[in-house]
């Protein structure tokens, strides 16, 4: 296992496209803005280099609506990257864009073959083990098949549930460091992070849960007040993004990035 699953040198984003009015959403609250949400990923792009971290941005891709939220396509680990089985059948051609990405960068890339699905919002890497959610696009044989890959890197995959209704498992949590995660409170009402230290989204800021660390920063969604204040007494460096355009598309900060 890694000792700091927080620290990169490297992540993988991809420019949202015009066709990104057509993304997949659980209620309609709006179109996004193609030209806002440009500037918002341009801004988070610039916070990942900020930290001295690579950053390959790669072209929109007019045919898939959702492809900005690459997180989706693949898990990345220090010892190779899985490719991921979208269980959303519109999104499942956006792995073979992301496949010759990660071929060229990692000598070892395995991929999820089915009959299961997994995507990659439903996987928390932290320290110790990887926890993967079961929601409405991943399923048990997903999981399975995960831990049966991962397991020759000496990885321990442990299934949990998303709640009901919230579109990913990381929807709801984050990673803030190697003993603590950033959750809302129905989602740690599981019990899934029993042995960590949790930190919990303040009441009605439960949107603020999809965050990440990487490297010296958490970087979140701007919006959350008590949340962000939280994240600061508890000595965390933060920084915030704009996410109106990508919350129309239930997408949030862990969504935009593949890091490694
Ligand atoms: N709009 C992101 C997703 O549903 O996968």
């Amino acid at each position: 296992m890694t000792e700091h699953s927080y620290e990169f040198t490297r992540a993988v984003t991809r420019k949202p496209s015009a066709s990104i009015v057509d993304g997949l959403r659980a209620a309609d609250i709006g179109t996004p803005d193609l030209d806002q949400m440009l500037k918002d990923h341009a801004h988070y792009v610039a916070i990942l280099r900020e930290t001295g971290a690579k950053v390959v941005e790669l072209p929109a891709l007019e045919a898939y609506p959702d492809a900005v939220f690459v997180e989706d396509t693949a898990l990345c680990l220090p010892e190779g990257a899985v490719m991921m089985r979208p269980g959303a059948p519109s999104r499942a051609g956006e792995v073979d864009g992301m496949a010759p990405v990660l071929r060229d960068i990692y000598d070892d890339v395995l991929e999820i073959s089915g009959p299961g699905f997994i995507e990659g919002g439903d996987i928390l890497t932290t320290s110790k083990e990887i926890l993967v959610g079961r929601s409405a696009r991943t399923d048990a044989a997903g999981v399975a098949e995960l831990q049966s890959l991962v397991d020759q890197w000496g990885y321990s995959v442990r299934e949990v549930f998303t709640p009901e209704g919230v579109l990913h498992f990381k929807t709801d949590c984050s990673l803030l460091d190697a003993e603590t995660i950033l959750s809302t409170k129905r989602l740690d009402a599981s019990g899934c992070f029993e042995g960590y230290n949790v930190i919990h989204t303040s009441d009605g800021e439960e949107a603020a849960a999809n965050a990440i660390r990487f490297n010296q920063f958490v970087i979140m969604p701007a919006g959350f007040p008590k949340t962000s204040e939280r994240l600061c007494a508890a000595g965390y460096d933060v920084r915030e993004v704009n996410n109106t355009e990508c919350a129309k598309l239930d997408g949030g900060m862990s969504c935009l990035s593949l890091r490694f």
